[in-house]
């Protein structure tokens, strides 16, 4: 048995800053934000609403994509860095807020890389038969933890949530093939928050050693990549599509170079989003299946690296 993907869905915020207003308050420009990390604007959170707010609507965007209710699903995981509150889990609300008071719902937390995490976790609950269909959802409000005086970092980040629903399947060939996870946490200090629940009581605001974690990704990534070909015997010619982590435009062609893919064959939608950690990769997967560039028995790579230092790699047989 193996777990597929059934239906996706995704939701952003209203409201879009772009390049242009960031530099009203910050001493930056659109042409250096465009041309170190090829952002050109993202979507931020208006004032109370909240990461389970956008799960929610992430999630029922799922749902009606794939004919569900959630009577159908057993189990909600959610990855993010930016909870509601420090408890309950922000799955536990999204759980409530669908009306849902059967299964099982947890947060995940391995900040750029929680959707792949996440959804890791969920492939494991499916193809162990534990349930059969788990709503996971990436989902950050990652303007709540940025310095909005620091243009090293609040020019990168956005919000929002994006939503896979997984399912059991016996269709031969179909769903996920091959899960890689890593972390390494030595790397604390070149990204991390200055603050927590239990060291200041507050969330404190993302701390970054760019050119650092610049570094340490495309190798990561280089990893990971390598990493699934070899578990399963595809060539990097094999792969239909590169859904990565939306962090920096340069990552992101470094590692579609290296597998010699043309960047018609990758998804980028951090010219639009920006880096919205966990929610990037569900936002760009809901992003090409709904612009029809995602078909049955595409094969798709992907892949993240975030905080911790987290890393890792899926591949999915649509
Ligand atoms: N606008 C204008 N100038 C800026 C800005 C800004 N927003 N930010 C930094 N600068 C300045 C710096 O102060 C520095 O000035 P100096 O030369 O006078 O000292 C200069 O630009 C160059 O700074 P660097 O940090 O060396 O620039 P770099 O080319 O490394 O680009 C960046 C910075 C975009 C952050 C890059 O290092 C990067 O993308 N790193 C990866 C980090 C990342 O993606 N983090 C997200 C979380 S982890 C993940 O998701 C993988």
């Amino acid at each position: 048995m193996r777990a597929c993907i059934r239906s996706t869905g995704s939701y952003l915020p209203a409201r879009v800053v772009t390049n242009a207003e960031l530099s009203k308050t910050v001493e930056t420009s659109d042409e250096w934000i465009v041309q170190r990390t090829g952002i050109k604007q993202r979507h931020i959170a208006a004032e109370g609403e909240l990461t389970s707010h956008m799960a929610t609507a992430a999630a029922r965007a799922a749902l009606e994509n794939g004919k569900l209710t959630p009577a159908d699903i057993d189990a909600i995981v959610v990855a993010t860095t930016t909870p509601d509150d420090t408890f309950p889990a922000v799955a536990v609300k999204v759980q409530a807020a669908l009306g849902m008071t059967h299964g099982f719902a947890f947060d995940v937390q391995a900040v750029c890389s929680g959707f792949v995490y996440a959804l890791t976790v969920a492939n494991g609950m499916i193809t162990s038969g534990q349930v059969r269909r788990v709503l996971v959802i990436g989902a950050e409000k990652m303007s709540s933890i940025l310095d909005w005086n620091d243009r090293i970092t609040c020019v990168l980040f956005g919000d929002g949530a994006g939503a896979a629903i997984l399912e059991a399947t016996e269709e031969e060939g179909r769903g996920i093939l091959t899960t890689h996870l890593h972390s390494d946490g030595r790397h604390r200090d070149l990204l991390y928050t200055n603050g927590g629940v239990a060291s200041t009581g507050k969330a404190g605001t993302i701390q970054m050693q760019g050119r650092e974690v610049f570094k340490h990704a495309v190798e990561a990534l280089a990893q990971v990549v390598d990493e699934a070909l070899a578990a399963t015997g595809y060539k990097p010619s094999d792969i239909s599509l590169l859904v990565p982590h939306q962090a920096n435009l340069r990552i992101i062609e470094g590692t579609a170079k290296k597998l010699d893919m043309p960047m018609d064959k990758v998804v980028v939608t951090l010219d639009r989003h920006g880096n919205t950690s966990a929610a990037s990769i569900p936002l760009a997967l809901h992003d090409a299946v709904s612009n029809g560039r995602v078909k049955r028995g595409y094969l798709l790579l992907l892949e993240a690296m975030g905080g911790g230092f987290t890393w890792g790699s899926l591949l999915v047989r649509w």
